[in-house]
């Protein structure tokens, strides 16, 4: 692997893709959003009605989706879902889908494929433990659950969700608690990333940081 391939890891509401996104214009590579793959798989199951606890329903959902990125934003099945994916409603049950062991097989190989063709930046729980745990650029991004909640609610607030703070840190709470403790690849920081505490910082002080760092090694 000749390409650049930088890992940005971290619990929900950490701010990866909003410093992903910037790093990636930055530096002129491509952006993965490696969770908005499986919020297309769990959008697709609840706009079908599937039962979101059914594995092998979920699974054979996910076996017969084309999930691709075309210019770094999100298709399923040829259409654009990028408002769809960060409804409320999928961000609840995400975590539930993301567990099962064949859905990230298959989205992990297709996370491959993307990373290995050009140089780019990907944000998710695995990037550096499981996906390219190879790559020398890894890190990882926290910032307080309730930093995080925070965040995401007034992220809703501005698109009109209704929503109340406290549920949002709840389920921010409960996502981490699924996300890593679950069996397949559960989000935990790579032992060679570097860890950003980003709970006193703005988005481009991390950025900087990141870039800053990529650049001197
Ligand atoms: O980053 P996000 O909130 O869009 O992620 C959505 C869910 O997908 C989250 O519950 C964790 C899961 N996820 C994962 O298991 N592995 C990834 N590489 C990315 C996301």
């Amino acid at each position: 692997m000749n390409n650049l391939v930088i890992a940005i890891d971290g619990p929900a509401g950490a701010g990866k893709s909003t410093i992903s996104k910037k790093i990636s214009k930055k530096l002129g590579i491509n952006y993965i959003d490696t969770g908005a793959m499986y919020r297309a798989i769990t959008y697709k199951c609840l706009k079908e009605k599937i039962d979101i606890l059914d594995e092998k329903k979920v699974i054979e959902i996910c076996e017969k989706s084309e999930v691709d990125f075309i210019d770094n934003k999100i298709y399923l099945d040829g259409k654009s879902i990028n408002d769809e994916i960060r409804m409320q409603i999928v961000s609840a049950n995400v975590s539930n889908v993301a567990k099962i062991a064949r859905v990230r097989e298959i989205m992990v190989k297709k996370q491959r494929e993307i990373g290995q063709k050009n140089d780019v930046i990907l944000d998710g729980r695995d990037v550096g433990t499981c996906i390219f745990p190879n790559t020398k650029y890894k890190f990882y991004l926290n910032a307080s659950p309730e930093e995080r909640g925070k965040r995401r609610y007034l992220e809703l607030k501005e698109k009109g969700e209704n929503v109340v703070l406290e549920d949002i840190i709840k389920e921010i709470k409960k996502r981490d608690y699924i996300d890593s403790t679950r069996k397949v690849a559960p989000l935990t920081k790579a032992e060679d990333a570097i860890e950003v505490d980003s709970t006193n910082m703005s988005v481009d002080e991390v950025v900087n940081y990141i870039v800053k760092k990529v650049r001197e090694s």
